[in-house]
């Protein structure tokens, strides 16, 4: 085939016309507005970012410095970037408010090849983003269940560490204490260490049996959820106020810009989710004022209860005594409120789970996109008998946490997603720079202000914390080019052919057609 002829195949575009026209058959409701955007905002963010990774981000962890008290300015420097790339989320969901989300904006504007990719990389922020909460749930149960020491068994209230973690951090664990792995660890025909993390493994199987009976979205469980996060994270601004040692803060950047910036990158997590605002826009009142009002106000108000939280837990537990499973239970825990620490315990399970919840959803979502677009088989779309709901993907979705969580630990699959999430947020920009040039005309409800410059400043943003972090994190920066290639061979495998004989279907119809017109 010539090369002309494959450019053309890998470039070959969903016209933003067809797009509107399958939107428009599921006419939706336009009943939100701003108050419950920013609910659904903040349901889909507030989770392991700040119930967990910020301790890692603090501390710094075995592949990058951390920022200590100066993760306030990480979190100032991780908004910049969202804000940015939020505004193009905005821009591009009110002009064509389709489902699908960065995939199907990519398809409109960049072509197969790279909506595939984004689809693929998509997988990266729900699917092991994913991992990441699942891990962090494991952390806050065993903070749950420490509070109970007095009434239930040791080996519930402290199970061992071969149930709680995967094999490599154990290993880790084993390193850092001068543990012997052969006292912590069961070893299978005495060379096979048995190493799993149960509880993360359990709510992910609950949450996919949950989801195949079908479990309803709806912005009144969302607002409970994060009515209970939002009281949570207050009660132990308020609480740990008054135990906050101001000599803690210092030093206040231990390792420099290198740990600000590698902080930055870390923290980025916690903002991950508000693009679930701009995938509403068809069920806006207003979008033009509402989504950016929304997507900003959801920002503003995390970065401030971030920054408070930062403050409180680098102003009671000194630097190095920072836990990095369950951060803000073990600070209280730290002050002698176990009582407390295990409030936050529920407050931060709950968090964790609807995420884990949403996020799941989301992975099924777009691979039943993915799938419906031919780039994978059309049998995984199966819609289960009964619930009706697409079980096969949802099983698929549940199974890629279940065995990923076997070999990675929640660092990993954090920077994995938030190299996963730069990536698409960085499309999204790119996206808007070439939708307002192919399609100048078309009308936009919502337009970013200052346009190109601001999809730039995004670009720019997310590249630099991007590529700053990339020569550091040794493991994720091997397995984010691993996971792209394998990307690029199933696209070459199954997804580029598929797509052609779908064309080839195309034009027999219509030579169908056309003679049966002329006869
Ligand atoms: N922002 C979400 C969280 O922190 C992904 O869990």
């Amino acid at each position: 085939m010539d090369i002309k002829q494959l450019c053309r195949n890998l470039l070959t575009k969903k016209s933003p016309d067809e797009l509107l026209t399958t939107s428009k058959k599921s006419e939706l409701k336009k009943t939100l507005n701003v108050f419950d955007l920013i609910v659904i905002g903040i349901g889909a963010v507030v989770g392991t970012g700040i119930f967990t990774i910020i301790g890692t981000a603090i501390q710094g962890g075995p592949e990058g410095a951390g920022a200590g008290p100066a993760i306030i300015i990480s979190m100032f420097l991780a908004v910049i970037a969202c804000v940015f790339s939020a505004l193009c989320y905005s821009e591009i969901a009110a002009m064509l408010p389709v489902a699908g989300s960065a995939y199907t904006y990519t398809y409109a504007t960049m072509g197969e090849f790279m909506a595939w990719m984004v689809g693929w990389i998509l997988m990266l922020e729900y699917a092991i983003g994913n991992i990441t909460v699942a891990c962090a749930w494991t952390g806050y149960l065993t903070q749950f269940l420490k509070g109970f020491s007095h009434i239930l068994p040791s080996f519930v209230t402290n199970f061992p560490i071969w149930l709680r973690y995967d094999y490599r951090a154990v290993a880790m664990l084993c390193d850092k204490n001068g543990w012997d792995m052969h006292d912590k660890v069961p070893y299978l025909f005495n060379t096979i260490p048995l190493s799993v993390n149960l509880p993360a493994i359990f709510i992910v199987l609950v949450l996919t049996l949950l989801l195949i009976k079908g479990v309803k979205e709806s912005t009144r469980f969302a607002s409970i959820m994060v009515g209970v996060n939002m009281f949570m994270i207050l009660s132990f601004i308020v609480v740990g106020a008054f135990y906050v040692k101001p000599e803690n803060w210092t030093p206040f950047a231990p390792n420099g810009f290198e740990g600000i910036f590698m902080g930055a990158f870390l923290i980025f997590f916690a903002y991950i989710g508000f693009d679930a605002i701009s995938t509403t826009a068809e069920e806006t009142e207003n979008p033009q004022r509402d989504l950016p009002v929304a997507i900003i106000g959801t920002l503003v108000i995390c970065t401030l209860l971030y920054v408070c939280v930062a403050l409180v837990l680098t102003g009671i537990v000194p630097l190095g005594s920072i836990d990095i499973q369950a951060p803000i239970a073990h600070a209280m825990r730290a002050i002698g409120k176990d009582w407390f620490a295990g409030l936050i315990s529920i407050g931060a399970l709950c968090a964790l789970t609807s995420v884990l919840l949403i996020y799941q959803l989301g992975t099924t979502r777009i691979l039943y996109a993915m799938s419906r677009d031919r780039f994978l088989p059309k049998s995984l779309r199966l819609i289960h008998k009964k619930f009706r709901t697409p079980h096969v993907l949802t099983w698929i979705s549940g199974l890629i946490v279940i065995v990923c969580a076997l070999f990675m630990d929640l660092n990993i699959s954090a920077e994995l997603c938030n190299f996963g999430t730069f990536t698409s947020f960085i499309i999204i920009c790119i996206a808007v720079l070439m939708l307002r040039k192919s399609d100048p005309d078309r009308e936009r409800p919502f337009k970013v202000p200052f346009c190109p410059w601001f999809p730039i400043f995004g670009i720019i943003a997310c590249g630099g914390l991007m590529l700053y972090s990339f020569k550091s994190l040794k493991t994720s920066s091997i397995y984010f080019p691993l996971w792209l290639l394998i990307g690029v061979l199933i696209y070459a495998a199954y997804g580029y052919g598929q797509k052609r004989l779908e064309e080839q279907k195309k034009i027999k119809m219509q030579i169908k057609r056309e003679k049966i017109k002329s006869v």
